[in-house]
């Protein structure tokens, strides 16, 4: 009996799946398909797949073309499936061409033509309409994200706003954009959605802009610099049913939502204790970093991200939040920033800093074990789950693909495409993220550590 096996991910099963299957089963007894799980896809970057691992292999099953389906999890897996199912042909896709010869020692490796005209990806974009995309800022991030948008389907990023023309008129020409606006009403007429990318102290005006107008917004974090400005755009988008999401980019990343729910299942035991850092030295004192007026300092520009996982695993409602920090003398702002949140039973600290270099890992304490995530923690691909005995050490990776940037938007378009509120940073979240942000500038529960050390600096 001559056994054949196909992958796939078979999203929207159209005729050049059915073509291609026929094809595989006719060159031999049995056909195997193997299927893609979901989460195979997001790492391995094809994101925006519309359909579930279920329903996908429910519909390759409805085709009775299969003998037999399995799910494909892993780079790597074909080999060992080869070996297991005791294969004889792999079929794929002329798109694959030269792409499995590494299979021929272990099986014959037959590349079949593509069927022309039709793929997933052009039934994805004509069932939605491709979102037009807007970027609101000319800064060091919105030519990255320009560049990760490329790996999200449903989306293009057409138009740039920005407030000196010079700068955005290169950038729309070096990414072939449609066109630049230096007015932000005439940019919004011609858009579905924002990427707010301005320095922080612009970013309630210019969302709020946006959602006035019925565009949907990604923002940059922080949201805003204050608590009832944030609950105010919230409102905003609720009322006017549209997404407003934050750019905390950590929060959408796949390793981190494995981190997040191997941390809530249990297994180090009750999490009792936090300590996150994440410093980015920056020494050029003319940068918006050390601009107090554009809402710069260690714990507005960095604070999101020790705080998101914090707040995903303690939640919203420290008894006490304390700020130990160090101004910088010539700009104001706080060039370090230790913020310890004390919880009913467990203890947080968040570490930032734009004036100081430190290890940027995460340790997750519990009762029974620790999640220690390697720096850069907030750009999560790797963390070990240890215990006492260190021969039960559990080890996970998941790529961290590029930039990163690319994960929060593909959940941006989303859920506006599904209409639906993304799970993965709440409002509630970013409220409280906010929250704690804003105390520190209006000095509640905060110690400058000069007065610590010698006596002077301030309190309060
Ligand atoms: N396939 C084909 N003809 C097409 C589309 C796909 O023969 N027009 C084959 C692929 O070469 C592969 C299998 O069908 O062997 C599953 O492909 P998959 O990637 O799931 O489908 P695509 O339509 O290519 O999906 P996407 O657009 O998301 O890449």
């Amino acid at each position: 009996m001559k056994r054949v096996i196909t992958y796939g991910t078979f999203d929207l099963l159209h005729y050049g799946h059915i073509n291609i299957l026929k094809r595989a089963k006719e060159l031999g007894d049995y056909l195997i398909v193997g299927v893609t799980s979901d989460n195979y896809d997001m790492i391995r970057g094809k994101l925006n797949v519309s359909q579930t691992t279920t329903e996908r292999i429910e519909n390759v099953r409805k085709t009775g073309l299969a003998d037999e389906i399995i799910i494909e999890e892993y780079e790597g897996q074909k080999v060992n499936d080869i070996k297991k199912y005791n294969i004889d042909t792999i079929v794929i896709g002329s798109d694959w061409l030269n792409k499995l010869d590494y299979l021929k020692p272990f099986c014959e490796v037959v590349y079949l033509k593509r069927t022309k005209g039709v793929s997933s990806t052009d039934l994805r974009n004509a069932k939605n309409t491709i979102l037009k995309l807007g970027i609101a800022g000319n800064g060091r991030i919105a030519q990255r994200f320009i560049k990760e948008a490329k790996y999200v389907s449903g989306v293009e990023v057409e138009y740039i706003f920005g407030r000196t023309e010079e700068h955005i008129r290169n950038i729309c020409e070096k990414f072939n954009l449609s066109s630049y606006f230096t007015d932000y009403n005439e940019f919004l007429d011609n858009v579905d959605a924002v990427y707010v990318a301005l320095p922080h102290n612009l970013h309630y005006d210019y969302t709020k802009k946006a959602l006035l107008k019925g565009k949907h917004v990604l923002c940059e974090k922080p949201i805003t610099l204050s608590e009832n400005q944030t609950k105010e755009l919230y409102k905003i988008a609720k009322e006017k049913n549209l997404v407003l999401l934050e750019g905390v980019k950590t929060a959408y990343v796949p390793c981190f939502e494995r981190l997040i729910s191997m941390a809530q299942s249990g297994i180090i035991g009750n999490i009792k204790d936090i300590d996150a850092t994440f410093t980015k030295l920056i020494c050029d004192k003319t940068l918006r970093e050390y601009n107090a007026n554009m809402g710069g300092g260690s714990l507005t520009e960095l604070g999101s991200y020790p705080l998101c996982i914090i707040t995903k695993l303690l939640g919203t409602d420290p008894v006490d939040i304390q700020y130990l920090y160090e101004k910088d003398d010539e700009t104001s702002v706080d060039i370090m920033n230790k913020v310890i949140l004390t919880y009913k039973n467990a203890i947080a600290t968040a570490n930032v800093g734009i004036g100081i270099k430190k290890e940027g890992n995460c340790v997750i304490s519990g009762t029974n074990g620790y999640i220690i995530v390697p720096a850069p923690w907030w750009k999560t691909e790797y963390f070990e789950i240890r215990f006492e005995d260190q021969n039960k050490t559990q080890k996970f990776y998941t790529k961290f693909e590029g930039d990163g940037l690319r994960y929060e938007l593909a959940d941006f378009v989303k859920s506006i495409k599904n209409n639906t509120q993304n799970y993965k940073w709440t409002e509630e979240e970013s409220v409280f993220v906010t929250h704690v942000i804003e105390n520190f500038k209006l000095c509640k529960n905060t110690k400058e550590i000069k007065s610590l050390l010698w006596g002077g600096g301030k309190t309060s």
